[in-house]
């Protein structure tokens, strides 16, 4: 073997072949790795989703999120003291609402007492200055878990939207500084804005789900929220086919154009090719979401035994930043900057 070896270090001159050029030079020492990095990842590019459930005291994991749990308002509000101690910028509130609340119209998310705006009220008294971040769709609150209003059968695209500009409204008032439609009806942003605008509520932002692919990778989320089991049908009529990349292009177009702030693609890894070109052709502030099957295959993963997680974790987050990502909303924004901080 080691004549083999030798034999061929003879047949092949490698220092012609390169002509001096050898890029495992800068790779040699972690001084030099450093120096050279083209991109870098920091507490200050991580948005935290959370789950909130009714009651107090509440600590309610979630069975295909390992180290997720739904939290009761008290509780969140601890977990989100502790985020901010951390240094992460921003949540993204998520609620679990009681099944006896659902109904074929999602009218509880128009009420201003409703789950998430009691959240946002206690976290914005007690941790002011983080960013918050809320969901608007109604999926949470339908009894047929969709994200919208259901006409002769159809998602009904318009009827929807006025309901979503009502709850984006509303959620604003509670405290929220981000709005963030999820639910892919069409114009729903423009909509968003002129409601929050008319409510004289000049300054809320907008983080549009721009590109949002209906995706396998939403499964364990759908299992928190309480939605999975309600869910008659898919949501192809209105979230994007996973085949489709251009017209993300045409998505971002319309949101930009009706006011969003920020754009965002969804779900995370398996559409970096999207992120880029959003961020590549519109220069917005853009971000991902490592969504919960993202989350569950890693955390399945690192508890067989088979990878290791906090690697995979910086791995993952860090390739979100080099595809153009300014931020990225991941279950495991506390453990990234646990990570982080000791790096
Ligand atoms: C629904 C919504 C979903 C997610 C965020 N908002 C799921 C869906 O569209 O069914 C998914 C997030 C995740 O999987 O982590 N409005």
């Amino acid at each position: 073997m080691k004549d083999d070896a030798a034999a061929r270090a003879d047949r092949y001159d490698v220092r012609s072949i390169l002509g001096g050029v050898r890029l495992r030079r800068n790779r040699k020492a972690d001084w030099s790795r450093r120096l050279v990095r083209e991109t870098t990842l920091s507490h200050n590019d991580l948005i935290w989703p959370l789950f909130v459930v009714d009651g107090d005291g509440v600590t309610d994991p979630v069975a295909s999120m390992p180290g997720v749990n739904r939290l009761s308002i008290d509780r969140a509000v601890e977990a989100i003291r502790q985020a901010a101690d951390m240094g992460i910028p921003a949540v993204a509130l998520f609620p679990n609402t009681p099944a006896s609340l659902r109904d074929e119209r999602g009218s509880e998310a128009l009420n201003p007492d409703n789950l998430v705006c009691r959240a946002c009220r206690a976290i914005k008294a007690a941790v002011p200055d983080i960013g918050l971040i809320t969901d608007v769709a109604l999926d949470p609150y339908t009894s047929h878990g969709h994200d919208g209003l259901i006409v002769d059968g159809r998602i009904a695209n318009d009827e929807t939207v006025e309901i979503l500009a009502r709850q984006s409204v509303i959620q604003a008032a509670a405290g929220a500084d981000v709005i963030a439609p999820s639910d892919m009806m069409d114009g729903r942003v423009g909509a968003i804005r002129e409601a929050l605008d008319d409510a004289a509520l000049l300054d809320t932002q907008i983080m549009a789900y721009t590109a949002k692919y209906a995706s396998a990778f939403y499964g364990p989320f759908r299992d928190a929220v309480g939605s999975g089991t309600m869910l008659k049908g898919d949501k192809k009529t209105y979230q994007m086919d996973p085949a489709n990349g251009t017209e993300a292009l045409r998505e971002a177009e319309l949101d930009i154009a009706e006011g969003a702030d920020m754009v965002m693609v969804k779900p995370g890894l398996p559409y970096l090719d999207i992120v880029w070109r959003l961020k590549d052709t519109f220069g917005m502030p853009t971000f991902a979401y490592q969504v919960s099957g993202e989350y569950a295959m890693i955390a399945a993963a690192a508890a067989a035994g088979v990878l290791d997680r906090d690697t995979a974790i910086l791995e993952s987050l860090g390739a979100f930043r080099r595809a153009g990502a300014d931020g990225i909303l991941t279950y495991f924004a506390p453990d990234a900057a646990r990570l982080l901080s000791a790096d």
